[in-house]
């Protein structure tokens, strides 16, 4: 049976026009000449928090099923709209700061009813977005403010790989080196802010140990092995991994590179190579629970999932290797790649309802 659509539906629409303006400025900041949006500057901030700030935090809200828990995706949301209607410059981040700090309240409600090491992993992810955030907002640089919506990221995947049960059982030896890997994470984002560049490579060391730890405890691995839907979700996940540990050894290599090829290998290898491997992976059992909408698997899922990594490789080898063709070419196939996403999620959910 179909749910009525709610509140999330709005939510989702204001996610995906900052998705959309965030993948437009990401293709303007690599030199593609394109109708201006003006926007370049918050191409950053538009996709952590008005599209990914806004998709996590409406995954919260439907599943605690109360309502105040919207007003912090409806705050990044407004915040991404602000910023693309053009609102006097404090606007859009005051808001989008509001969104993280309704986040991390979500958060202090989720650990009281579930204390567990997965809400404590998210909630300190949250709490990092909000250092972030409150940082920009105080007139920080995007690259000084990298490490904290990084580490929003990664701690809120590796909390839901954790929720989701498909990290079984962890041994008290997984949980003291989980415990480990976010300690060293938690050094580094401190550690960028007074010293950046000793701060980046920590970092990169913490992201490596954080994929090892992905890698040896995911059940991913297993299900490799698998047909359908299992098998794609561990394939996104795996190449996820690989490319989480990638931005690890680049960024330690780098250290605190503040803009150009190579700051841009270490950014994209995480938030595409890592993140958007992750959504690929979990949109088909995170957007029914959504939406209330199935989604069958589809064999085309391959399609969005193999262009994106090739056009990874190709972005990154054009990155560190000065080939600027292959550097631009790789950021438009990248963009393909998620609209090819969306389309086929778009596809697949329109095939289940003219099933159901
Ligand atoms: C898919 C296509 C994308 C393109 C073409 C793109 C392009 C770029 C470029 C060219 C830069 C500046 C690098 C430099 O200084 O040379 C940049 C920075 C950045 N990108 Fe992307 N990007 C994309 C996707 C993403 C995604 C999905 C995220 C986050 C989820 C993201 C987050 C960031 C952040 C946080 C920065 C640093 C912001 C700043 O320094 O202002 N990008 N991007």
């Amino acid at each position: 049976m179909k749910k009525r659509l709610g509140p999330q539906m709005v939510l989702m629409v204001l996610g995906m026009l900052a998705l959309l303006a965030g993948l437009w400025t990401g293709l303007a900041r690599l030199g593609w000449t394109l109708p201006p949006l003006r926007l370049q500057a918050y191409h950053g901030p538009l996709l952590v928090s008005g599209f990914l700030g806004t998709l996590i935090g409406v995954e919260r809200a439907v599943a605690l099923g109360r309502r105040w828990p919207y007003a912090a995706p409806l705050l990044t949301g407004l915040g991404a709209l602000a910023v693309l209607v053009g609102l006097p410059k404090p606007v859009g981040p005051i808001l989008m700061t509001l969104g993280s700090l309704g986040l991390v309240a979500i958060f202090i409600l989720i650990i009281r009813i579930q204390r567990a090491l997965f809400t404590a992993a998210m909630g300190l992810a949250a709490l990092v977005w909000l250092v972030g955030n409150a940082l920009w907002l105080a007139g920080r640089a995007p690259y000084e403010v990298v490490p904290w919506w990084a580490g929003f990221l990664v701690l809120t995947i590796a909390g839901e790989r954790l929720e989701l049960g498909r990290i079984m059982r962890p041994s008290a030896a997984a949980q003291t080196a989980f415990v480990l890997a976010t300690i060293v994470l938690l050094l580094a984002f401190v550690l960028s802010v007074v010293s950046f560049d000793v701060g980046v490579r920590l970092l990169g060391a913490g992201l490596v140990f954080v994929a090892l730890w992905l890698a040896r405890y995911d059940v991913a691995r297993r299900n490799i092995r698998q047909q359908g839907l299992p098998r794609f979700m561990a394939a996104s996940l795996l190449v996820g991994y690989v490319w989480l540990a990638v931005s690890g050894i680049v960024a330690i290599i780098f250290g605190g590179v503040i803009s150009g090829p190579h700051y841009d290998a270490v950014l994209h290898t995480l938030f595409l190579g890592f993140v958007f491997s992750m959504i690929f992976g979990h949109a088909p059992i995170v957007f029914p629970a959504l939406m209330g909408r199935a989604i069958v698997f589809q064999q085309s899922f391959y399609a969005h999932l193999v262009l994106l990594h090739l056009s990874l490789i190709l972005r990154v080898v054009g990155d560190l290797s000065g080939w600027a063709e292959g550097r631009q070419w790789g950021g438009v196939l990248n963009v393909i790649a998620i609209l090819l996403f969306l389309a086929n999620t778009v596809r697949a959910v329109l095939r289940s309802s003219t099933k159901t």
